[in-house]
């Protein structure tokens, strides 16, 4: 069983034991809101992580996540919800760009 930790949503916590889903959608299946304008293809950045806690657990950047990476748009502390599965426990906070207007984060 593997847990997420959201820190600005006031330390939500969800967890499953299916690491075979991306963390986007594992999120989304616990009725929370989060951004992903590309459609969870990895061709935006709005499914954004940042990561506290857990990045050890990653695999390695994806093409997608590498190609933001080397365009500065993904710092060493962030990873895309939708092209990573949950591989271990995480503490993550929504990033400030893809925040929505009508949810209350707490940071
Ligand atoms: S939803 Fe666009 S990169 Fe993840």
């Amino acid at each position: 069983m593997a847990k997420i930790v959201i820190r600005n949503l006031n330390y939500k916590s969800i967890s499953t034991e299916d690491s075979s889903q991306t963390i986007l959608h594992i999120i989304h299946s616990n009725q929370i809101d989060w951004m992903f304008a590309c459609g969870a293809k990895g061709k935006c950045t709005t499914c954004k992580m940042i990561v506290h806690k857990g990045m050890e657990s990653f695999n390695p950047p994806t093409a997608a996540e590498q190609k933001f990476k080397d365009l500065g748009k993904l710092k060493a502390n962030e990873r895309l919800a939708c092209q990573n599965n949950l591989l271990g426990d995480l503490e993550i906070s929504v990033a400030q760009p893809n925040k929505f207007p009508h949810i209350t984060y707490n940071d």
